[in-house]
């Protein structure tokens, strides 16, 4: 993929004067964490393997008795407590494992937490989906239709990846997170400032799940071409980082944390590098989570602002990259704020 081609498919927006402001951040993880060391027994790969070549130590697996929609609520709910609201006016889940096909989780996710009939609906926009549901919620509190938005990412991996597949076993966990996004002014900490989407069709076959359809003839499980999505995700997200800092007057050096999607490390430091940002301005929070898609920003959002790395009034970009293709970036001051997190 040409830089020029991700240039001319992006669709950005520097913001109107009221701006949509993150004022909660909540996360749920499955209490159940599966080291390397239980995953060498089952695979041909080894603990330093996987360490060495995506910095995963551990992730989480749900229960069985657990859904994705339960992690969520419980991920909506924290967002809500941290946010200091009882209600909001709408809800986005972003999902690329739903419980089923059809209703969408939403609605579902929406009565669930006591929010009556609100419009509610689901994003899949795969390891996008939390940013593409962010600038959806935010373009809606823009554009005057609700106050405030509670966007809901939540993933169980653990269900569609192929447990004999070494390359894609290893990497992906279970997990939640969820903000509240509520209108305020531009100026405000927490408004979002600038956003960058994108997405390119003809690489659809890197990243898999099986439709109906495949699933009849036999194709069961997630799949991924790891190298391919590996290079094409740093220049992704390189270049979609680069369009936000412009677009919200900052520089790379200006800029005090930018919060990757939680793939791979070595991604993540290949970034940094071809940012020119030390390794302390880029967050790498997998190493107890690894990849876990759409939940994987606010997840490290939670873990950054919990170890102090990510500071109220710190320039901070969040970047992804993922299924579709797809790509996205946010720029905003880190807004004071506390985190509810759980486990389930
Ligand atoms: O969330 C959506 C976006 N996803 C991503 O951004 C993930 C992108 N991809 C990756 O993170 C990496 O490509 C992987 C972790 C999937 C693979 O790492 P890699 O350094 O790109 O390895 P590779 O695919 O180039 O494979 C190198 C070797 C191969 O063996 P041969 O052909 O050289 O003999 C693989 O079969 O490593 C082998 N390999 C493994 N060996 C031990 C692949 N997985 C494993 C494993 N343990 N778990």
């Amino acid at each position: 993929m040409s830089a020029s081609g991700l240039d001319k498919n992006t669709r950005r927006n520097s913001g109107p004067p009221t701006s949509a402001v993150i004022a909660g951040l909540g996360t749920c993880l499955p209490s159940k964490e599966i080291h390397n060391a239980s995953l060498v027994g089952e695979l041909d790969t080894s603990d330093e393997w996987i360490r060495t070549r995506t910095g995963i130590e551990s992730r989480r697996r749900a229960d069985p008795a657990v859904s994705v929609i339960d992690l969520a609520c419980e991920a909506a709910g924290n967002a809500l407590r941290s946010a200091g609201v009882a209600t909001v006016d709408g809800l986005i889940f972003a999902t690329t494992t739903p419980e089923r096909p059809c209703p969408a989780g939403a609605p579902e996710i929406a009565a669930r937490i006591g929010q009556g009939n609100i419009p509610a609906f689901d994003v899949s926009a795969v390891c996008s989906g939390f940013l593409y549901a962010l600038a959806t919620a935010g373009s809606l509190i823009t554009a005057g239709i609700a106050d405030n938005v509670l966007v809901v990412a939540a993933e169980t991996y653990s269900r569609i990846v192929d447990p004999a597949d070494r390359s894609t076993a290893i990497l992906f966990g279970d997990g939640a997170g969820a903000v509240v996004l509520r209108s305020g002014p531009p100026d405000e900490p927490g408004a979002l400032l600038a956003y960058d989407l994108g997405s390119d069709g003809t690489g659809a076959h890197l990243i898999r799940i099986p439709g109906a359809r495949e699933q009849a003839t036999g194709e069961r499980w997630f799949a991924m071409s790891g190298r391919k999505v590996y290079l094409q995700a740093i220049d992704g997200m390189a270049q979609s980082t680069l369009r936000v800092l412009k677009d919200c007057g900052w520089s790379a050096e200006t800029l005090d944390q930018l919060v990757p999607h939680q793939a791979n490390a070595r991604i993540m430091e290949a970034l940094a590098k071809r940012l020119d940002l030390p390794p302390e301005r880029v967050v790498c929070e997998l190493a107890r989570t690894g990849n876990t898609a759409a939940a994987s920003i606010p997840l490290a959002l939670a873990d950054a602002a919990a170890a102090g790395r990510l500071r109220p009034g710190h320039r901070t970009v969040l970047t992804t990259f993922g299924g579709g293709i797809t790509w996205a970036s946010a720029g905003l001051i880190w807004p004071k704020l506390t985190a509810v997190t759980s486990e389930i």
